[in-house]
């Protein structure tokens, strides 16, 4: 037998880790045991079926009854994540030749629906508090839109990876007054909605389209992401078109079933287990904020679920590496932060498991040698956009080595991951400080994308 996916899914089954990243199911049934549906449950559009592509009837139902409760004015279901979902979104906001404005620390996601749409960019640039990347002043969308009259999209993130929302109230009323769209990105915001302890979803302020990677934050399967309408400004027929050009036409009924599965779990006891997580999390928070050295990361603006924590002396990556070896697996990290993504169905164990080993590693740092030196200074960097991303992209390329890519322009996108937001997206030239800032994220153990060659040494650039 030659199956090395099959292997190593074993060896991780085996190992018996304490889960911290996604997807929100943790590999654990809610609601109804899922060895009874898999493979059964894997079906197509026979009988009473209904169809994605033009739902009459279950498949109808079961969206409804998921708009009741994210409260939308009508959802759809993509089974092709929210990366699906944002083009499906776009296209159905836009016409080619547009404009959007957009932050610059977007997913890549966002930059390839501009690309499938031909949109032209206009970008935005949030706040960096504490070594992240934060909000956008409400003021400098305000500008944009008075000084460019050809924006017609504001599209934003929130909450982004780290859990930190934007002030999607004031910006909807301003995007608003200009009579312009506002289209969010909530991949990371599925569960805000079941506890008045969290940030408010963009759907409660009218946001035009909001789409949720429910596979992240709450139990569905990976790839399983809603695309809510949220105001009664968006053409429904034209979203529901772009659904139809975007998805596959055998979508997978057990990513549909999982996300009605999700959505009936939450409405009931996972309203309240959310609720319960969050108290744990608030217990420790508190308990542990006189360890000298160790720093949680919380305030209003920010999802407590996502746990964000530092310890003097160590970057996030050795953190990540350190909880690693001691079998807790960690979402992400960066050069300041570890990044625990706790969902419904982490279990008071585990979070004892990880905020006791925090607190360890902070009490007996003789104990937690690190392997490797990962101290290297973070460089925030400016893009320089050279030719539209939708040029661009069908530009004639060479290959150059990375050292000698200064001030040549970029066709691909450079892109580490996680949190999968482009250091340089096709037609942007390649600065000094950039071409710094990959070496430095390759040096960190970054999984850098776009890069060319056995050692990641080469860049595609425009001819
Ligand atoms: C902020 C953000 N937007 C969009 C996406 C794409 O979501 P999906 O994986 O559901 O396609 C991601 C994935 O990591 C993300 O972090």
């Amino acid at each position: 037998m030659n199956t090395p996916i099959l292997n190593e899914i074993d060896r991780m089954k085996k190992k018996k880790y304490t889960n911290f990243h996604m997807p929100g199911h943790k590999g654990l049934n809610s609601l109804i045991d899922w060895s009874e549906y898999i493979p059964f449950g894997d079906l197509t559009e026979v009988g009473n079926l209904d169809n994605l592509q033009a739902p009459v009837g279950i498949i109808k139902e079961s969206q409804e009854f998921a708009s009741k409760i994210f409260k939308s004015k009508e959802t759809i279901y993509s089974i092709n994540g929210t990366t699906g979902g944002i083009y499906i979104g776009l296209g159905g906001l836009t016409n080619p030749g547009d404009t959007v404005l957009v932050q610059r620390n977007s997913h890549k996601s966002i930059y390839n629906s501009c690309i499938l749409n031909r949109l032209n960019i206009e970008y935005l640039y949030p706040k960096i508090e504490n070594n992240i990347l934060t909000t956008i002043n409400p003021e400098d969308i305000e500008k944009k839109l008075i000084t460019n009259p050809d924006i017609k999209v504001v599209i934003l993130t929130s909450p982004n990876y780290y859990g930190i929302v934007q002030n999607i109230g004031e910006i909807s009323k301003i995007v608003r007054k200009y009579n312009r769209y506002l289209m969010v990105d909530e991949a990371h915001g599925s569960h805000f909605v079941f506890s008045d302890r969290l940030p408010k979803s963009s759907l409660e302020y009218n946001a035009d389209i909001v789409i949720q990677s429910t596979h992240k934050t709450l139990p569905s399967f990976t790839q399983s992401s809603m695309v809510h309408i949220g105001s009664d400004r968006v053409d429904i027929n034209r979203i529901r078109e772009f659904s139809n050009l975007y998805q596959s036409t055998s979508p997978s009924y057990l990513l549909m079933l999982s996300l009605e599965i999700a959505t009936n779990y939450m409405a009931n006891e996972g309203r309240i287990k959310l609720n319960e997580n969050i108290d744990i999390i608030e217990k420790y928070i508190k308990e542990l904020e006189n360890i000298e050295g160790l720093h949680i990361y919380n305030n209003d603006n920010k999802d407590i679920t996502k746990i964000l924590f530092s310890i003097d002396g160590y970057t996030g990556k050795e953190l990540e590496e350190l909880l690693y070896v001691e079998n807790i697996f960690l979402e992400m990290s960066d050069l300041h932060y570890g990044l625990a993504l706790s969902t419904v169905m982490n279990r008071r164990v585990d979070f004892e498991i990880l905020f006791n080993k925090l607190k360890d590693i902070a009490t007996n740092r003789d104990k937690y040698k690190i392997a490797k030196n990962f101290h290297i200074d973070n460089i925030h960097t400016m893009e320089e956009s050279i030719y539209p991303i939708y040029k661009a992209f069908y530009m004639n390329s060479e290959l150059v080595e990375l050292d000698f890519s200064v001030n040549k322009i970029s066709k691909s996108y450079i892109t580490p991951y996680p949190p999968g937001v482009p250091l340089l997206v096709p037609g942007e030239r390649i600065t000094s400080d950039i071409l710094k800032d990959i070496k430095n994220k390759k040096k960190l153990g970054f999984y850098i994308l776009g890069l060319v060659g056995n050692d990641k040494n080469y860049i595609e650039v425009i001819e």
